[in-house]
């Protein structure tokens, strides 16, 4: 897997990380992306022993499947729990966010609301490459002391906000761009219409939405990771699915946005973009 490297052989040989595994694995690091692996180990892989039911039923089979609540507050009921989740998310999105920052052009934009921000981790990754931006990181009031620890620990805290609140209670914040990262895919269709039109609502004429996801390749043949992350959906919330660039297009159209774009970033995925 080239994540080990050896000097020698037998008994006396020396194992030591390659310069990848360096640079990824070590939580140590500021570009460890293993979060996700630790939570694969601590939840997702027992709860894929129940995918026969999940497409026999629809139903959700993690934790929500015994209790009451939906999966964020089941999730962020206890701190180490919610710390868990958010490092899975850095580890599935600090590469695209780098690709993200690289490749998109910000030169018209002035602010940045991130949807959904976690700790912090797209505004980080923009503000850091793009010196014009101000940016805004939205999410639970749970999550924003971790962001603003985050944010604060990258230099940032100047050009990075914070901001918490319930994105189907409360409007969301205005700004130039509002980007979501792996938001849409955890709702059923009438939750990512809403989310949608608030973000529609918070943009000036002009504004862009960006939706960065596995986006699943319009055939539904190709991209296996996107799929498999649908089907990751149905097992976290049973009416919640991954789509393609052609159902984001055809849903923001219905919201009124003029013009769209698909930007690959890394590996599965990409940035799907919607001007107003
Ligand atoms: C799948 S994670 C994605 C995190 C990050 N955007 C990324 O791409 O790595 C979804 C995020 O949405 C946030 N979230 C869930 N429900 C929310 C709500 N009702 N209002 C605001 N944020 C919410 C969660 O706290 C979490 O940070």
């Amino acid at each position: 897997m080239r994540f080990l490297d050896r000097e020698g052989d037998g008994p006396s040989a020396k194992y030591f990380n390659t310069p990848a595994a360096a640079l990824y694995l070590d939580s140590t690091q500021p570009r460890y992306v293993g979060g996700i692996l630790v939570m694969l180990n601590a939840r997702l892989f027992k709860f894929w022993n129940d995918l026969p039911d999940a497409l026999r039923t629809g139903r959700p089979q993690n934790e929500i499947k015994h209790g009451q609540k939906g999966m964020f507050e089941e999730l962020y009921d206890e701190l180490p729990r919610l710390e868990q989740f958010l490092g899975a998310m850095t580890g599935l999105s600090r590469i695209n966010f780098e690709a993200f920052a690289e490749k998109f052009d910000f030169s018209r934009f002035k602010t940045l609301c991130d949807v959904g921000g976690a700790t912090g981790l797209l505004c980080v990754e923009v503000a850091k490459a793009h010196p014009h931006l101000r940016c805004t990181s939205f999410d639970l009031p749970p999550v924003e002391p971790i962001a603003r620890k985050h944010i604060a620990a990258a230099g940032l805290s100047d050009r990075v906000a914070t901001a918490s609140g319930d994105f189907f209670k409360d409007p969301l914040p205005k700004a130039d761009m509002i980007t979501m990262g792996m938001i849409l895919h955890d709702w059923n269709l009438e939750k990512k219409m809403h989310l949608i039109r608030a973000a529609y609502d918070a943009l000036p004429s002009g504004g862009a939405l960006v939706a960065i996801e596995a986006l699943i390749d319009d055939a539904r043949r190709e991209n296996v990771f996107g799929l498999l992350m649908s089907l990751n959906m149905l097992i976290e919330f049973g009416d919640a699915f991954d789509y393609s660039g052609a159902d984001f297009r055809k849903w923001c159209g219905e919201a009124g946005f003029q013009r769209f774009e698909v930007i690959h970033l890394a590996g599965p995925s990409s940035a799907a973009i919607a001007y107003k």
